[in-house]
């Protein structure tokens, strides 16, 4: 009938514990991505730019004090105030890949002691990821590597627990790629699924809605 559907960009998102690789990698998928010839950008959550990205900030360098269950809520809606946007840039077909999303979100909060499904409930319709890449490192391993700032989650205990939740929210849609691999080898493997995954969106998988 003439109308032509625009392919659509892909939703790619990262998750890990703290010092697992995520962020360089997310900017190599970048350099990948546009190296193809492909639309791509790079987002991050939290979005710290926002006033509720400020607020969350400001928890987690420990200038402010906040409930669980209020910052859960915040880190969820950072989250919904990119959604609109988000939902635009698949269409017009550019692909994002996103460090943290909301596995990040059930994975720290449930690791404090809030109810899983409590935790999950605020991120449902969100847009669901294409592709999720876990990158698998054991907490003590992550902790050697050092860099552990001051913030608030930065600590191996608590890093223990999130790495727990990570296996309980993990399904065999994950891509789960060994962390400790030399970076180049993490980068090859990831450069595969996330290709696929790309070819997939073009090739008309339709667009869903978390939790699926
Ligand atoms: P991030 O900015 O990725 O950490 P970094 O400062 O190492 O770049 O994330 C900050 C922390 O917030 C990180 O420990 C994970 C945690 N987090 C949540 O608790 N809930 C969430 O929804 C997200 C996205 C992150």
């Amino acid at each position: 009938n003439g109308v032509s559907t625009e392919a659509r960009g892909a939703l790619i998102v990262l998750e890990g514990l703290d010092r697992s690789g995520k962020t360089s990698q997310s900017s190599r998928l970048l350099s990948y991505l546009e190296g193809l010839g492909h639309s791509a950008e790079l987002w991050r959550f939290p979005d710290r730019t926002t006033s509720v990205g400020k607020m969350i900030s400001s928890y987690l360098s420990n200038e402010s004090q906040l409930d669980d269950h209020t910052i859960h809520l915040l880190f969820s809606a950072n989250r919904w105030e990119k959604k609109s946007l988000m939902e635009e840039k698949l269409k017009s077909g550019t692909s994002l890949i996103v460090d943290r999303y909301s596995y990040s979100g059930v994975a720290f909060s449930s690791a404090k002691g809030l109810d899983i499904d409590w935790c999950k409930a605020p991120e449902i319709g969100l847009l669901a990821p294409d592709l999720v890449i876990y990158l698998n490192i054991l907490p003590e391993k992550a902790a050697e590597r050092g860099g552990y700032g001051g913030e608030r989650y930065e600590k191996l205990e608590f890093q223990k627990k999130v790495a727990a939740y990570y296996q309980i929210l993990r399904d065999a849609s994950w891509k789960v790629v060994d962390a400790l691999l030399p970076i180049e080898e993490i980068e090859k493997q990831l450069q595969v699924a996330v290709l696929d995954c790309v070819k997939a969106c073009q090739g008309g998988k339709p667009l869903s809605c978390l939790w699926s």
